[in-house]
């Protein structure tokens, strides 16, 4: 630990510095105007695990955006871990709600305020800098590979491809990653579960065009409200998802289990108060922590029709369009739920519209073994380096390839996340703790010496 923490602080400004080059691009995936950039920091990547002494360094091109690889195999009889993670980030919209440029990283009261700061080049970029710290002081303990992908956030497409085509190279005895979150700094915690997704789009169509809301309001139904009506019949009155079907396969769980979820600490009072929301909404019969790790929801991502621009406009669209998702739970399918969803929207559309379902992208719940070895590393690592056992949590988001980790590799991961659901993944003003930076690249190290130690 001495010398871990002696390395880190003989570094730390470089260290920094080098994770602000990287938040500068701005590598987003889901939109082509970004392409240049999102190839150039796959460049920049591939670059920084040479510099820290990765072998077969390799910007594997695909489909889409190119998938980073590097690797050392210190020797083939030691156990090897396969680090995952994205260099790609979400769109910064809206941009007027940013303090500072979302490419422009700016440190504010110790937190560094950029788009993918936590998710998820703050935290992949803590396994680039703790690699080159067991090389720079002779202490990597086992063998590692990186895996560093440019689609995460819209669905990791061609990684699924290229991790078919990659068996061999891709040969590991855990995946590591880090793009997850913990409770708090006070109370470190360690994500035993991603949910699934489904993801689709609506549209509901009505008259040929656009029409005077004046001159046929009244006579002719309106797709946003007939949408909106749609929708709102999604969720029962006890806020349940009133798919037929929709809950067929989801997996309770037992009163143990829902025992040691909620014994995590939770102040109801704060988490309102940090959202501004007066009550919170949710399933009935299900807390907070519940609604968000082990039950299925459904939520509106966006919804628009007619005229958004500035001012009025008296006018009765011809149609209405909104991204809905679904997240899922051990052990619902996406490919399933895409079906009941499309087959209960269309029959519950009125004569008066036509509606089309178009599915965009999908992906597995998984639940993480906690009797592993790999994990039983990471919870030697976090106690080690937080003074405290992490507790374990069960995480809202979903990263579907983990699912593919385990079907097409056969390999389990552990989820070692050093985020705060509190960073703002995915909003304006998205930041990352420089302590929490710091804390991973030294938490990192002993998850590797453990998992070696153990592993023997
Ligand atoms: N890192 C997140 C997932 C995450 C965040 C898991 C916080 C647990 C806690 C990831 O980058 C992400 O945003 N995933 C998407 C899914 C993807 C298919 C667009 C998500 O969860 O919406
Ligand atoms: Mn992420
Ligand atoms: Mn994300």
């Amino acid at each position: 630990m001495q010398v871990i923490k002696q390395y880190v602080d003989q570094n730390k400004d470089r260290i920094l510095n080098e994770l602000f080059d990287l938040l500068r691009f701005p590598s987003v995936s889901a939109d082509p105007k970004y392409k240049e950039s999102v190839l150039q920091t796959a460049d920049f990547v591939a670059q920084k695990l040479k510099d820290a002494g990765a072998d077969n360094v390799e910007v594997c091109q695909t489909a889409g955006y190119p998938i980073v690889y590097g690797e050392k195999i210190i020797d083939p009889n030691l156990p090897t871990v396969l680090t995952y993670g994205h260099y790609d980030v979400q769109p910064p919209d809206p941009l007027e709600l940013w303090k500072t440029p979302p490419f422009e990283p700016t440190v504010r009261d110790g937190k560094i305020y950029a788009r993918g700061a936590c998710d998820d080049k703050g935290q992949f970029y803590m396994h680039v800098k703790a690699f080159e710290l067991m090389m720079q002081t002779n202490t990597l303990p086992c063998n590692i590979k990186f895996m560093i992908e440019g689609e995460e956030e819209v669905g990791s497409s061609n990684l699924g491809i290229f991790v078919k085509a990659n068996k061999e190279r891709l040969k590991a005895d855990v995946v590591l990653i880090s793009d997850t979150s913990m409770i708090s700094m006070e109370n470190p915690s360690l994500e035993t579960g991603l949910r699934g997704l489904s993801y689709l789009e609506v549209e509901v169509v009505g008259p040929n065009r656009d029409l005077h809301s004046g001159v046929y309001g009244g006579a002719v139904a309106n797709p946003a409200t007939i949408l909106a009506k749609m929708i709102a019949s999604l969720h029962d009155e006890n806020n349940h998802i009133a798919i037929p079907g929709f809950y067929d396969d989801v997996i309770e769980l037992t009163n143990d289990e829902r025992k040691e979820l909620n014994a995590a600490p939770y102040d109801e009072e704060e988490y309102k108060t940090d959202l501004d929301v007066q009550a919170l909404w949710g399933e009935k019969g299900y807390t907070t922590f519940e609604r968000t790790g082990t039950r299925p929801t459904l939520e509106v991502n966006g919804i628009w029709g007619g005229y958004i621009g500035e001012g009025a406009k008296t006018v009765l669209p011809s149609k209405a369009n909104a991204k809905i998702s679904m997240r899922l739970v051990p052990n619902q399918s996406s490919e399933v739920i895409t079906e009941l969803f499309t087959k209960h929207f269309e029959s519950i559309a009125p004569p008066y519209v036509k509606v089309k379902v178009t599915p965009h992208h999908g992906g597995e719940p998984v639940v993480t073994p906690t009797d592993s070895v790999a994990y039983k590393a990471a919870q030697k690592a976090i106690e080690e380096s937080f003074g405290k056992k992490p507790i374990p949590t069960r995480g809202g988001g979903s990263i579907p390839i983990v699912a593919l980790f385990e079907d097409v590799l056969g390999i389990k991961t552990v989820l070692m996340g050093f985020g705060l659901d509190s960073d703002a993944l995915h909003s304006p003003n998205e930041k990352y703790d420089i302590f929490n930076y710091y804390k991973g690249i030294e938490t990192i190290p002993l998850f590797h010496k453990y998992f070696a130690e153990l592993s023997k």
